[in-house]
């Protein structure tokens, strides 16, 4: 296990108290739990020391590192799947007490240049979370043509450079052959954007949509919402946290969707259509909190509750 790379967990306590649906300090509590986004465990720690001796907690992470690092917790109340959090589906119906999903990609990952995610520092241009599957952002630059790379860049990361970036990594394969490292990619895009948002780096946004798109970040978040209306026990809650807006419109949208009462047209006196969540609002990281972990300054958190519908 390499200790390098360590991860502050951010909103530790709020998302544990709103996940448990207890104060601190209150008795232990019983029922099964899900940790969708392992990572270093942060909150999976927490939660199983609040948990009794009958509570159970089902981790999930995609990335073999996260899941070598759950192999060092010795708890029988604990279990980890090597897996997308989509297979929490395959969890038993009404069975679960909570679900959380921290989203997005842990500090390790980031930090260790060998992962490809950060254009600081130069290393494989892979960025996938699961190294075991899929395609590397370097094979996909390789083959994909410069409007499927400009969709990509446009609608996962916001970029008003998106076609210019998108001809630039065509013409460079066809010049030079393909992209093959972080710096690489970093460099032109850097020599391609013209204005710099302040205090941003111009790759920034190119590398925040590769990442969404090879990992298939938001698809899977919309399949991991849904399942979880089928696996919560009634009141039992639903916490996710998001770090960009494409994550939080999702959760948002998705909360929306279902705490609202439905009318169908077609029989306007029937009653609504039963409501599947209930929302308990959002809580964002506290100033200090900020102020001690700069990654906390994007997070959003939101919480539901799954109704007895
Ligand atoms: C922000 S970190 C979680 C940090 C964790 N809460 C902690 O306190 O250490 C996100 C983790 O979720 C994992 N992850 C992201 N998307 C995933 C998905 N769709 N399925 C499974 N794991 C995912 C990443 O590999 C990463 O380890």
């Amino acid at each position: 296990m390499d200790t390098r790379w360590q991860h502050t967990t951010v909103l530790l306590n709020e998302a544990v108290d709103a996940l448990l649906a207890q104060d601190p300090g209150a008795p232990p509590r019983a029922g099964t739990f899900v940790d969708a986004t392992f990572g270093r465990g942060g909150h999976s720690r927490l939660i199983l020391s609040r948990l009794g001796p009958g509570g159970r907690l089902i981790a999930f992470d995609k990335d073999l590192e996260a899941v070598a690092e759950a192999a060092r917790i010795t708890d029988a109340r604990f279990s980890i799947r090597h897996a997308g959090f989509r297979e929490i589906a395959s969890l038993p119906r009404g069975g679960i007490a909570g679900v959380l999903m921290d989203l997005g990609i842990s500090s390790p990952q980031i930090d260790n240049p060998a992962r490809g995610f950060s254009f600081r520092g130069d290393g494989p241009l892979d960025m996938r979370m699961d190294t075991t599957r899929g395609e590397t952002v370097a094979s996909w630059l390789a083959h994909a043509d410069a409007a499927q790379i400009a969709e990509v860049i446009r609608d996962y990361g916001e970029e008003r450079f998106a076609v210019p970036i998108a001809k630039a990594i065509v013409a460079r394969r066809q010049e030079r052959g393909p992209l093959a490292t972080t710096a690489e990619l970093a460099e032109l895009v850097a020599r391609t954007v013209k204005t710099r948002e302040p205090g941003q780096d111009p790759a920034t946004r190119t590398f925040q949509a590769l990442r969404i798109f090879i990992n298939a970040e938001l698809e899977e978040l919309q399949e991991a919402l849904e399942a979880s209306l089928d696996i919560l026990q009634p009141q039992g809650r639903l916490v996710a946290i998001s770090f960009h807006s494409l994550e939080d419109r999702i959760v948002k949208q998705f909360i929306a969707t279902h705490s609202r009462e439905v009318y169908d047209r077609r029989a306007p006196f029937a009653a609504p259509r039963a409501l599947r969540l209930k929302s308990l609002g959002r809580v964002k990281p506290s100033a200090a909190e900020v102020a001690a972990n700069a990654r906390a300054r994007s997070a959003i958190m939101r919480v539901a509750e799954r109704t007895p519908a």
